[in-house]
């Protein structure tokens, strides 16, 4: 039996990148047989970097209206809060006295994020791997789908399962594996091939946001980025295109072939002939998110329901482990 458990932090700019590297992944292991599937909206992280109260709450009940959109059935899976298990909060604790500091210094997300001014970078940033270890181990998941930029977070959690099992002398916490889908697709700006898509960067024309409707998403496409050449033979031929490689990705991605195989059919196109095709192609995939989207949120009762919900079975999973740690670690409670 697998249980499976993930998380995006909640935004308001979800947008292809997400949808592409974790949703739709998510989807195809909620309908492998035999996988129990928590997914979850990491609120707690979220704040730790600043985050405007009222869109914090927004995000979160935007980012559980775009998992469903995307194809996650709450029948099936669940769709959860972290912040509505407090047992993640309890347990990052106590798995805070196995974490080593040296270890929570060398994650690259915490030296990015931090900066130069690590000095002055709050607590959180620094713990948030602890809290991200209790939020696997308190469901005893077993198999956590991350992307490349997680799977250190994900070696740290192996690494605090691992400490508490030696020296509780337990095999109580699952030491979780990482799970890649295929190739996570790497979707960058489509304004600068060099750049990551980000929900951040200040022109909305460099990304495919999820609540993009037809005309914003063929209209983006129209005007990405590209060079004058044809499309090549080869994926060799993209080496130094970095927006040519870009649209390929994405082309592929969408519709889950290999770039090889989209070569294939457009080799020696120009992009006057490739664009509208990809166009059509994101327009197939995404507007219909978008609208399903957009349903959820005008009538915000059905998705708070799903939540409250998913949030009493996710406490129901949590709290027996969380008491079972504290059971062996001699806790007072
Ligand atoms: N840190 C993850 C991210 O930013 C989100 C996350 C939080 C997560 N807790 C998790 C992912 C537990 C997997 C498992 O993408």
């Amino acid at each position: 039996m697998k249980r499976i458990l993930s998380g995006i932090q909640p935004t308001n700019r979800l947008h292809l990148g997400n949808y592409l590297g974790a949703m739709r992944n998510w989807v195809k292991l909620q309908n492998e047989p035999g996988a129990e599937c928590l997914y979850m909206i990491a609120d707690l992280h979220a704040i730790t970097v600043p985050q405007d109260p009222e869109s914090l709450t927004r995000s979160t009940r935007e980012t559980a209206a775009a998992y469903i959109a995307a194809g996650i059935d709450p029948s099936r899976s669940i769709i959860f809060v972290q912040s509505a298990v407090p047992a993640h909060s309890q347990l990052m604790w106590l798995l805070a006295t196995m974490a080593q500091l040296g270890k929570l210094e060398r994650m690259t997300q915490f030296k990015d994020k931090a900066g130069k001014n690590a000095e002055r970078a709050g607590l959180g940033l620094f713990a948030y791997p602890v809290l991200m270890a209790a939020d696997i181990l308190v469901y005893q998941a077993t198999h956590v789908p991350v992307g490349e930029d997680q799977k250190q977070h994900l070696e740290l959690a192996r690494e605090i399962a691992a400490t508490f099992n030696t020296r509780y002398k337990t095999d109580f916490l699952i030491q979780p594996e990482p799970v890649i889908t295929g190739p996570a697709p790497r979707v960058m700006s489509l304004r600068d091939g060099t750049q990551k898509m980000s929900k951040s960067a200040e022109s909305d024309m460099t990304r495919i946001n999820l609540t993009d409707d037809a005309d914003a998403i063929a209209q983006k496409i129209r005007k990405a980025k590209t060079d004058a050449e044809p499309l090549p033979e080869s994926e060799k031929g993209l080496e130094n295109r970095p927006e040519a490689k870009n649209l390929v990705t994405i082309y592929a991605a969408l519709a889950d072939i290999s770039r090889q195989d989209v070569l294939n059919d457009f080799a020696g196109k120009q992009f006057s002939e490739f664009k509208p095709a990809l166009s059509d192609l994101a327009v197939s995939q995404i507007a219909p998110i978008a609208a399903r989207m957009q349903e959820l949120m005008t009538d915000v009762s059905e998705i708070d329901a799903l939540l409250a919900n998913a949030n009493d079975r996710a406490n129901n999973y949590a709290i027996p482990v969380l008491s079972e740690v504290e059971r062996i670690m001699g806790i007072w409670k």
